[in-house]
């Protein structure tokens, strides 16, 4: 199977920093991969080195091209940590996703972007609101509309950093649910940062527990394992800790609520 993501020894520092320290881990295309960890352990960073946005040491490599090559070949898609958006922001919900297709600050549309435009709302289930302002779309319909701006750009990889925040949980469930479809349907590689480790591992194929280092890369039904979550989340593990039931494929307890 093909690659779409190696880091190799990578170290980022910042202000002085080392905030990354030697993370090395492989993502095979097709695969959904979680990135789990407490809040500082340097998600975002991973990501922002990832996408050639930080400077970093060590070897990363998209598809077998650098992060600036692969931005650049449009093989990348990124989808940056929410903020919510103020509801007299003036773009339609149309508009949003074409400006997904937009390539360089002068860039034009391409001449079928309209029909575009609607491929990609129907594919996360949003097509009715296409006209509606983006402002007022409720969080997790936002955060549909963000998606179909990511696909917008055909990427072949995505970077989702904590695609949920803000957004309840009945939502939360469709979403992963959208991300399960795009993956299988279009072979999309999914790189998700979360905080959210009882929910996602139904969802994903692997999960890397990250806090400065590189605690663990594996099956994600092993998040459990109280000696991982100690070294990843410190004396806060207890509480990340979900339910005891046994799981099936490991015999360490199950996070992933009987699904
Ligand atoms: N530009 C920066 N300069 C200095 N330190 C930073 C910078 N950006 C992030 N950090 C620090 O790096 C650590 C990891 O941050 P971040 O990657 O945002 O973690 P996470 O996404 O896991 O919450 C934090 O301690 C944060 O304060
Ligand atoms: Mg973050």
């Amino acid at each position: 199977m093909k690659k779409a993501l190696r880091v190799s020894g990578l170290n980022v520092t910042l202000s002085g920093r080392r905030i990354l320290e030697n993370i090395s881990f492989d993502v095979e295309e097709g695969k959904i991969l979680g990135i789990v960890g407490p809040n500082g352990g340097g998600k975002t960073t991973l990501l922002k080195a990832i996408l050639g946005l930080v400077s970093y040491e060590g070897e990363i490599s998209i598809f077998g091209f650098s992060p600036a090559e692969a931005r650049k070949r449009g093989i990348v898609g990124y989808l940056p940590q929410r903020s919510l958006f103020d509801p007299d922001f003036p773009l339609k919900a149309k508009d949003v996703v074409a400006l997904g297709m937009v390539k360089g600050w002068f860039g034009k549309l391409p001449s079928d972007w309209k029909e575009r435009v609607e491929h990609y709302l129907k594919l996360v289930n949003m097509e009715e609101w296409k006209d509606y302002p983006f402002g007022k779309l409720s969080g997790g319909q936002q955060q549909r509309v963000s998606i179909a701006r990511v696909l917008a750009g055909e990427p072949q990889i995505v970077f989702l950093d904590e695609p949920n925040t803000g957004v309840d949980v009945v939502a939360q469930e469709d979403f992963y649910q959208l991300l399960t479809k795009l993956n299988r349907e279009l072979n999309l590689t999914i790189v998700m940062v979360s905080h959210d480790i009882g929910v996602i591992s139904s969802y994903i194929h692997e999960v890397a527990c990250l806090n400065r280092v590189l605690h663990y890369h594996g099956a994600p039904v092993c998040l459990t394992q109280p000696e991982i979550l100690k070294k990843v989340y410190g004396p806060a593990a207890d509480r990340v800790l979900v339910h005891d039931e046994k799981c099936e494929n490991c015999g360490y307890p199950d996070i992933s609520g009987g699904k």
